[in-house]
């Protein structure tokens, strides 16, 4: 939530902060502001409600070579030009990303009212560090301020007196810093300024970093000098483009082929899983008597497909937990339950703080994160990086089928450990996921037709979405896609459960998406499709038939390749993508931005 950038070093700093919101505006576009140093030495600010394209229309002509830029998702206080940031008090101007709990108590004591003009915690923020700053000495005045904050924060300041200085210091909220010879570079995430360096570092928590031209320096709250420890990213800019098409969201739909093959093709060897090259041990899987999954949204619904998965196939008991309950819970979990995170961006504060909680029961904590060097990744015992790319658009596809083809690796892996699948059950299981690729691309070729069947969704206020076993994981996840892009409600239900309320809501011509891809209960299904159908329901059933004429049971089929049943979730995921997504677009909105959203959600 919320981008943040800085830039100091020879280049013109405006376009950089501009251009690098753009790229950041994923984690928030309710308002945009920017901060820089003027030649004399002053402060200037520029910001506005709305997007980065409504920021860049206010912003003048200027040389300036230092400054800071942020993207908003409100927390504290509306959508107003006040409470967008930059926050100037006195000689200070920051930017923040996170939430200042104690911001009531910080005015009351140290009697700020006066200085403050918008209703953001932020300011109070910027109004505490003017109080301390004298004038002179940046460092002091952080080193005074921070330990007084309660909350998350990543912060990027500039003082008054200290041109071309830019201060940052973080706690939670994500921040990486990199310096080349153009100059010195911060953001939320690297996607901000990747394409001038792919070597960045993390800014570690309560660390001082102190940005100049000539480049960085960085030391313990109490002046003790650190060393950044820097990583290299193996993408470039050209992932985090939208590459000729028209929104992030479609290309991430179709990179999915891809990234399930550079998922899983480096974890097998020999035709059977292999983690030794993540340095995850056999030992995590040999004595693991229970599995607890815990994460939020879409990641979690990754986590109810490995589940079921899990569980049916192997005999192991699973816990789906979302990730804000878990961590107020008194889990039920011992030293030798296995605990998988799983988190796209590896920064979700409720499943960082349910990992932390987690390892406080178990060593076996294991991550299935996408982005490298996230805090989930590096504060879990074991990490398994999914390698889905940089995934921008606030919608989640391509992160959840890499973490749904990470959850069959862990699958087989766990029952060849534990001696439930033979060598020869488990060459062909993994045969079978190896194949997914190739029958996702099959099915993106059906676009124009779920392009044409969504025209029959863009009126509707309710859908449903209905099936069994794996494929009541995977409604959960369609009405998900559906609801947040398209404004639609939308509910999934196990389809045996409609009858013991909910079908009262079935009334002539509300769709439901039928998922009937489960050979066990597909004769249960179809009399549940059945039962909507007598009452008028429109009904979209995806199936591996080849045919379903059987206008009793629905108005349109799309048939999926026949595979074996436990994978069939690949293909059908992808169609309820580009259902949520054509029935986006054909609305006019936004598929990419969807209203009051934000891709990382690092607020509680
Ligand atoms: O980065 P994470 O995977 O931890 O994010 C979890 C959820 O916030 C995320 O999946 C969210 O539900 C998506 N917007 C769904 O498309």
């Amino acid at each position: 939530m919320c981008g943040i950038i800085g830039f100091t070093g020879k280049l013109e700093a405006q376009e950089i902060l501009l251009e690098g919101l753009e790229k950041l505006e994923y984690r928030g576009y309710d308002s945009a502001g920017i901060a820089y140093f003027k030649e004399n030495g002053s402060i200037s600010i520029r910001k506005t409600a709305g997007k980065v394209k409504d920021l860049r229309a206010i912003c003048d002509e200027n040389t300036a070579t230092c400054g800071i830029g942020h993207t908003r998702w409100a927390t504290h206080g509306g959508v107003t030009n006040a409470n967008a940031h930059p926050h100037k008090c006195g000689n200070v101007a920051l930017i923040h990303n996170g939430i200042i709990e104690n911001y009531h108590e910080l005015v009351a004591t140290y009697d700020l009212e006066k200085d403050l003009i918008s209703e953001t915690d932020t300011e109070v923020a910027a109004a505490l560090f003017n109080k301390f700053y004298d004038g002179e000495n940046p460092i002091a005045a952080i080193q005074k301020v921070v330990p007084l904050l309660k909350g998350s924060f990543a912060f990027c300041i500039i003082f008054k007196n200290n041109p071309d200085m830019i201060y940052a210091v973080r706690n939670v909220s994500p921040m990486v810093a990199a310096t080349c010879k153009d100059g010195s570079f911060i953001a939320s995430d690297l996607t901000a300024f990747i394409q001038y360096s792919k070597k960045y570092f993390i800014v570690p928590e309560y660390a001082i970093l102190t940005m100049s031209k000539e480049g960085i320096s960085l030391q313990e709250l109490d002046g003790t000098p650190i060393e950044p420890e820097f990583l290299e990213v193996n993408w470039d800019i050209t992932a985090a483009q939208k590459d000729g098409y028209p929104t992030f969201m479609l290309k991430e739909i179709n990179e999915q082929p891809a990234a399930i093959t550079r998922t899983i093709a480096p974890r097998i060897h020999n035709g059977l899983p292999d983690f030794s090259a993540d340095n995850i041990p056999e030992s995590l899987f040999e004595n693991c008597h229970d599995i607890t999954i815990i994460a939020c949204g879409t990641a979690m619904y990754a986590g109810m497909v490995g589940k079921t998965l899990i569980q049916d196939f192997l005999g192991i008991p699973v816990t789906v937990a979302i990730a804000s309950e878990f961590r107020y819970e008194k889990p039920v979990i011992t030293e030798d339950s296995l605990v998988i995170v799983v988190s796209q961006s590896g920064e979700t504060i409720d499943t960082l703080e349910a990992l932390r909680l987690a390892k406080t029961k178990t060593a076996k904590t294991l991550a299935i994160v996408n982005v490298k060097g996230s805090s989930i990744a590096r504060e879990s015992n074991y990490v398994l990086y999914t390698h889905a790319g940089p995934e921008i658009a606030v919608a989640s596809t391509k992160a959840y089928t890499v973490q749904t083809a990470a959850f069959y690796l862990i699958a087989c892996k766990l029952g060849l450990v534990q001696n439930k699948l033979t060598k020869t059950e488990a060459l062909e299981f993994i045969q079978n996921l190896q194949n997914v690729s190739d029958n996702i691309a099959e099915i993106l070729k059906l676009s124009a037709n779920i392009e044409e069947l969504t025209k029959r969704m863009l009126n509707a206020t309710d859908t449903f979405f209905i099936g069994r076993g794996l494929d009541y994981t995977l409604s959960m996840e369609g009405a998900l896609k559906l609801k947040e892009i398209s404004y639609i409600h939308a509910e999934a239900y196990a389809a045996g459960e409609l009858k013991h309320g909910t079908i009262a809501l079935i009334s002539e011509g509300v769709p439901v998406i039928a998922l009937a891809t489960q050979g066990h209960v597909y004769s249960k299904v179809i009399s549940n499709i059945r039962e909507v159908k007598a009452r008028g329901a429109y009904v979209i059933l995806l199936s591996m038939e080849e045919n379903v004429t059987d206008a009793s049971i629905c108005d349109v089929h799309i048939p999926l390749p026949k595979v074996p049943d436990q994978f069939a979730i690949f293909e059908a995921v992808v169609v309820l993508q580009m259902i949520a997504y054509y029935t986006s677009t054909g609305k006019g909105l936004n598929a990419d931005q969807p209203r009051n959203l934000a891709k990382s959600v690092t607020v509680e």
